[in-house]
C-alpha cells in the first residue's frame, strides 16, 4: 500500500468482501447503496486522516515553524471541520460561507486564512470581527475596504499579499513567464507600490508576508522550488528597501493526486523535501530569517478519501460504435469531466471478482449530450441495477455540485471501521424548492395535490 494516499487511486481501506463486493471503511458499498440510496458520496475517514497526518508529519519534521491550512474549497462540511480540528490543521476559506462554517464548528480563528479575489464587505467584516489568522489581500480595492473595516471596528488586521509569481502550472508541466495573465493577486511590478501604500496609508493592516498559489493537480515539484526562490528574493528586496522583515510565507496548494493508472503524482515527503530545502538554502544565501511556512492543500488531502456510487439504469447500444450505460447522477454531482475533461477510474461495485469486461461509456442522467462521466472504460459487464463506484471524487465534487435539472444533491456518508454516518443529508424535492416564493397574484395556480 502507498504511504501517501494521493499516490493511489483507491482509499486505503478498500477491500473486496467474500461476496465480491467493494468495501470501503469496513462497509460494503452495495449495502450502503441500499441503506442510503444512490448516488451517494462516501468519505473514508482513515484515508482522510492519513493524508492530514502525512502533511503534518512530513512538513513539521523538516520545518518546525509550519502550518498546514486545509483548502476547504475542495470539500467542506461540519464533520470535516471537526476532523481537521482534532488533527490540529488550519483552514483556508474563500467565502463567507466557508468562513462561517469554520467559525461555527469552533475553529481557532488564528488558524483561519481567507483567500479570494472579490471578497465582499460583509465577508471581510466577519473576518475582522473574528480576528482570523490572516486575510490574503488580492488587490488594491480590497486593501482599501479592509483598512476601512479594521478602523471602524478598532482592530488591527493581519494580512498577506497574494502575488502572481509568473509560474503557471498544469498537471505535468509548468512554465515561467515574465507576466502572468491571472485575475488573482498583485503582479510583481505592483508589489513595491502596494507596500508603500500599506506603510503610509493603511495603518490598521499588519502586513506579515506574501502568498502565492501556482495551480492545481501539479506533479512537477520544481515549480515549488522556483516559487520559493522568487518569493524569498522579494522578501530580501523588501527588507533592504523598507526594513520590513516578513514572518510568514504561504505557498498555496496544488499537489496532484492519482486519478488514473498512468498518473504519477509526487509523495508529500518529496514535496516537503523540496519546499523546505529551498527555504533553508535560499534564506541562508539571502541572509534573511526563515519565515513561518503556510500551505493550502485541498485535493491531495481529501481527493482519494472520496468515492461516489451510482446505480446503473438504462443502457443503449449504438451498433459498431459504442455502448452507453446511464447512471442516476452525472454532471451536477461531478462537473469535472464536462468542465475539465477530467478522467476517472471506476468499477462495478457488486461484481469485483467478475473477469469478463465490456468497454462502455458511462453517461450521466442530465439533459445534456455533454453529460458523459467516463468515456470508453472497461467494466465488468454492466447491466441495469448494478452499482457503479467512481474513485477519487473527494475533492471538487460535492463542493462543485449543483441542482441542474432540479435534481436533489446526493447524501454524503463518512465510513470508518464498519460504521457509516450521514454527514450531509440527501436533498429532497421539497428542500430544493424551499426558497421559492409565489407572488400572491399567481397563487391561484398552486397545486396542492402533492404531499408536502
Ligand atoms: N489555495 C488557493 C489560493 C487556491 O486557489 C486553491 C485551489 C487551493 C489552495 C487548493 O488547491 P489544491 O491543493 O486543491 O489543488 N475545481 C478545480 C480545481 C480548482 C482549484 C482552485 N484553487 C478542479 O476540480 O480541478
Amino acid at each position: 500500500m502507498e504511504k501517501f494516499p494521493n499516490k493511489s487511486i483507491y482509499p486505503i481501506t478498500m477491500n473486496i468482501n467474500s461476496r465480491g463486493h467493494l468495501e470501503i471503511g469496513g462497509c460494503s458499498t452495495v449495502e450502503l447503496a441500499s441503506k442510503f440510496g444512490t448516488p451517494l458520496y462516501i468519505i473514508d475517514e482513515d484515508t482522510l486522516r492519513t493524508s492530514i497526518k502525512n502533511y503534518k508529519q512530513e512538513f513539521s519534521s523538516r520545518y518546525t515553524n509550519s502550518l498546514v491550512l486545509y483548502g476547504s474549497k475542495a470539500f467542506t462540511c461540519e464533520a470535516v471541520c471537526h476532523i481537521l480540528q482534532e488533527e490540529e490543521l488550519g483552514i483556508d476559506v474563500v467565502s463567507g460561507g466557508e468562513l462561517y462554517l469554520a467559525l461555527k464548528t469552533g475553529f481557532n480563528p488564528s488558524k483561519i486564512y481567507f483567500n479570494g479575489n472579490n471578497k465582499s464587505q460583509e465577508e471581510l467584516v466577519l473576518a475582522v470581527e473574528n480576528n482570523i489568522g490572516g486575510v490574503i489581500v488580492d488587490n488594491l480595492y480590497e486593501l482599501e475596504l479592509l483598512n476601512q473595516i479594521a478602523i471602524s471596528k478598532s482592530k488591527n488586521c493581519s494580512i498577506l499579499l497574494r502575488i502572481t509569481p509568473g509560474i503557471e502550472c498544469h498537471t505535468h508541466e509548468y512554465i515561467k513567464t515574465g507576466q502572468i495573465d491571472s485575475k488573482f493577486g498583485f503582479d510583481l511590478t505592483q508589489v513595491n507600490d502596494v507596500i508603500e501604500k500599506i506603510k503610509t496609508r493603511y495603518r490598521s493592516l499588519k502586513l506579515e508576508g506574501l502568498h502565492a498559489h501556482i495551480g492545481s493537480q501539479i506533479f512537477e515539484l520544481n515549480s515549488y522550488a522556483d516559487l520559493v526562490n522568487i518569493m524569498l528574493k522579494l522578501y530580501k528586496e523588501i527588507k533592504t528597501k523598507y526594513g520590513i522583515e516578513f514572518t510568514k510565507m504561504n505557498v498555496g496548494g496544488g499537489i496532484g493526486i492519482k486519478y488514473i493508472e498512468k498518473d504519477d503524482p509526487p509523495g508529500i515527503d518529496a514535496a516537503a523535501d523540496i519546499i523546505t530545502k529551498t527555504i533553508n538554502e535560499s534564506s541562508k544565501t539571502l541572509g534573511i530569517n526563515k519565515p513561518m511556512l503556510l500551505l493550502e492543500p485541498g485535493r491531495s488531502i481529501v481527493g482519494t478519501a472520496g468515492i461516489t456510487i451510482y446505480q446503473i439504469g438504462s443502457t443503449k447500444e449504438v451498433p459498431g460504435i459504442r455502448k452507453y450505460i446511464s447512471i442516476n447522477g452525472g454532471m451536477a454531482d461531478n462537473p469535472r469531466p464536462a468542465m475539465y475533461k477530467a478522467i476517472y477510474t471506476a468499477c462495478i461495485a457488486n461484481k469485483m471478482l467478475e473477469k469478463n469486461k465490456d468497454v462502455v461509456t458511462v453517461a450521466g442522467r442530465f439533459c445534456e449530450s455533454g453529460d458523459i462521466l467516463i468515456k470508453d472504460i472497461e467494466l465488468a459487464q454492466p447491466v441495469s441495477g448494478d452499482i457503479l463506484a467512481v474513485f477519487c471524487t473527494g475533492a471538487y465534487n460535492y463542493s462543485m455540485s449543483g441542482n441542474y435539472n432540479l435534481v436533489p444533491k446526493p447524501a454524503c456518508v463518512l465510513v470508518k471501521d464498519g460504521n457509516a454516518d450521514i454527514i450531509i443529508e440527501r436533498e429532497t424535492y421539497q428542500s430544493i424548492i424551499s426558497l421559492n416564493h409565489v407572488p400572491s397574484r399567481l397563487l391561484k395556480y398552486k397545486n396542492t395535490s402533492l404531499n408536502k
